[in-house]
């Protein structure tokens, strides 16, 4: 039999379960740490002013949530993942098949922070159907390959959206940072980008098993969007404690916004 796990008893990718992992964090409530991430995702969009031309919800995993969210402020959404089981998840969602996951709490959620707290039925039907719309491309793509969607999108998105996605390829420090290049280099010049990551966390749990976390830390991901050619004024990195998590492996987690350098 072959362990699928490495000599420091984190699993392998090769083992992820979209069910498991849509089961742990997402099949029950919006998480306090969740309803922060979200919170912040949707503020910074707001806050930009505009409606973006192009997305990119990078690492979505099985979840809909990001790009719910997004789908207010941008034209048009790609999401792209790693593993195909994760994208197949997404699409039966996205194709409204019947063996679809609900993501409709995380949809009122949303809508109660753009506004509308006791928004009914109909109204988180229509956001729904309005980023089935949205969303044009699904992905299959490695953060640890140069142009991750190839040489003709670096520079071609106007907001990138990562969640808990860099921080989790390996437990080497080294290897997120080279992801975070590698992703950013598709945000546009001006462009605007949102990460979430666990906060200094080497291992979080799915089902029954551990897969790596980079240990990233405030000053890491500050350093980190400097060298993807984010703007230093605009960085802004939050720490949120979530002791009750620390279950999972983590009892904190890091949101980061920033946006790209304009071009000259
Ligand atoms: C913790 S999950 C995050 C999923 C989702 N964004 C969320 O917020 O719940 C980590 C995701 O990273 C993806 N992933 C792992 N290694 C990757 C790689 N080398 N390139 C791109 N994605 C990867 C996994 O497939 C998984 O979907």
């Amino acid at each position: 039999m072959v362990d699928s796990r490495s000599p420091g008893g984190l699993a392998d990718y090769s083992t992820w379960r979209a069910r498991d992992y849509f089961e742990t964090y997402y099949s029950e409530v919006v998480l306090p740490d969740e309803q922060a991430v979200l919170a912040y995702q949707i503020e910074v969009m707001r806050r930009a002013g505009t409606r973006f031309g192009r997305a990119l919800e990078y690492g979505c995993g099985p979840t809909l949530h990001r790009a719910i969210a997004a789908s207010a402020y941008a034209f048009r959404i790609d999401m792209a993942d790693w593993l195909a089981d994760n994208l197949v998840f997404a699409r039966e969602w996205l194709r409204a098949d019947p063996v679809e996951s609900d993501w409709s709490r995380f949809t009122r959620f949303i809508l109660a922070c753009e506004g509308l707290p006791e928004a009914d039925r109909a109204r988180v039907i229509r956001r729904e159907s309005q980023t089935r719309k949205c969303v044009r491309g699904l992905y299959v793509s490695d953060a640890r390959w140069h142009d991750p969607l190839g040489e003709e999108r670096r520079g071609y998105y106007d907001l990138i959206v990562s969640g808990f996605c860099l921080d989790a390829v390996s437990s080497d420090r080294g290897v997120w940072r080279a992801c975070m290049q590698n992703v950013l280099s598709m945000l546009a010049p001006g462009g605007t980008a949102v990460i979430h990551a666990l906060h200094d966390c080497t291992a979080y749990k799915v089902g029954e098993k551990m897969f790596p976390g980079a240990g990233v830390t405030v000053d890491a991901m500050a350093e980190s969007l400097l060298e993807c050619d984010m703007a230093r004024a605009s960085i802004d990195v939050q720490v949120i404690p979530c002791p009750a998590n620390s279950v999972y492996g983590y009892s904190g987690i890091l949101t980061a916004s920033a946006r790209k350098h304009a071009a000259p």
